[in-house]
């Protein structure tokens, strides 16, 4: 079995993660490599924050490594949160506040439009490669499901009529943005 680190302690990434890379690939998360340091993610898109996680691994401990970023992209909205989908609703911010703003702004908003979209950066041999993912749907009028987590149970992926947050783990995984960025890293790493 090959080690592959993810540069995450989600814990609903690192399910979701391994649940598409097991048993070939054993993932390690950033506690079981020992690394609890604050990871800067200071860039201003999506390509460059995942780059940055993954850099900063391989830079200190020299390990294969991958991490990746997400961001909430509605339409109406002019692509916010996107990059910005971790803090939006500013540094003390959780789940909740952050989908309460959204739902705030998107008061009697009729184009609902939105996509989560996903970029995992793998660092193998030195060497950076980019995945990309996403999904396209629209903003729910309230919070609906307790699966997931982050903004899923706003999210309507297009062709259901449940939120992220209804879905089992296994369809999300099939559809959502990063079951689609890990598909293709997948593919990559088992040709
Ligand atoms: P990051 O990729 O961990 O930086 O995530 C950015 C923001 O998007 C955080 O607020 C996450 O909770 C949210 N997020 C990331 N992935 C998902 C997802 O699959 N569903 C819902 N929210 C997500």
């Amino acid at each position: 079995m090959t080690s592959l680190v993810f540069a995450t302690n989600n814990t609903h990434k690192l399910d979701e993660v391994r649940a598409m890379l097991q048993p070939e690939y054993s993932i390690v998360s950033l506690a079981e490599l020992g690394c609890y340091d604050d990871i800067p993610e200071t860039a201003d898109t999506l390509e460059g924050n995942a780059l940055l996680k993954a850099q900063y691994i391989f830079n200190k401990y020299g390990v294969d490594c991958f991490a990746d970023d997400t961001g909430l992209e509605i339409d109406t909205l002019n692509g916010e949160p996107g990059v910005y989908s971790a803090r939006y609703a500013g540094e003390a911010c959780n789940a909740q506040s952050n989908m309460d703003k959204v739902l705030h702004l998107m008061e009697n908003k009729t184009d609902r439009k939105a996509r989560f979209r996903t970029t995992v950066a793998l660092i193998q041999k030195g060497e950076v490669h980019y995945f990309e993912g996403k999904v396209e749907g629209i903003i729910a009028l309230a919070p609906q499901g307790e699966k997931g987590f982050g903004y899923d149970p706003i999210f309507i992926p297009d062709g259901y009529d449940m939120s992220f947050a209804q879905l089992s783990a296994d369809k999300k995984n099939e559809i959502s943005h990063r079951g689609l960025a890990v598909k293709k890293l997948v593919e990559y790493l088992n040709p």
